[in-house]
């Protein structure tokens, strides 16, 4: 995506972002919802005042997002923030923080369910959907702890591995 981005290969940019968005949009979801909790509650208590106003100005952004494209939020320099991209942009070509959390907002992520209610489908998701124990591991990892989420996931790195393949073949 970086590389499409400089190169100003706007069709490889588009469909590198949708497909690195929708894989990181599929993992911020849970069938078996469980509210934030730990070192993330406490930074979303100190930057929105708690899990309800967060809710708020996300949904906000979503609604307010005029057509198609992506809210999200992130860990920045000053905190955790709530922003949208459009279209395939993404916040990992922008010097705007580590994406913790994304919805879809282009109408055919709600459609057929909500017909034009984006606000309903936001509110819905955000109360029911998010999977809160990924949304914890990319600020960890934001905070330098453990690996974030990465797309395609990186291979095994098993001893006598994949470098010493060539040589067997
Ligand atoms: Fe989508």
């Amino acid at each position: 995506m970086r590389e499409a981005r400089r190169t100003g290969d706007q069709k490889l940019f588009n469909n590198a972002g949708q497909a690195w968005n929708h894989a990181f949009f599929w993992a911020c979801m849970t069938p078996d919802y469980q509210p934030p909790s730990g070192e993330l509650a406490a930074a979303i208590e100190q930057a929105f005042g708690g899990l309800a106003q967060l809710k708020d100005a996300f949904v906000n952004e979503g609604v307010n997002h005029f057509a198609s494209g992506w809210a999200w939020l992130v860990a920045g320099a000053d905190g955790l923030k709530v922003t949208s991209y459009h279209d395939g942009d993404t916040p990992i070509v922008h010097e705007d923080g580590t994406p913790l959390l994304v919805c879809d907002v282009w109408e055919h992520a709600y459609y057929l369910d909500y017909k034009n209610d984006r606000k309903g489908f936001l509110e819905r998701w955000f109360d029911q959907a998010i999977n809160w124990a990924f949304v914890e591991q990319q600020f960890a990892a934001a905070n330098g702890q453990g690996q974030g989420f990465r797309y395609p996931a990186p291979e095994q790195d098993t001893a006598g591995g994949a470098a010493d393949l060539g040589g067997l073949a």
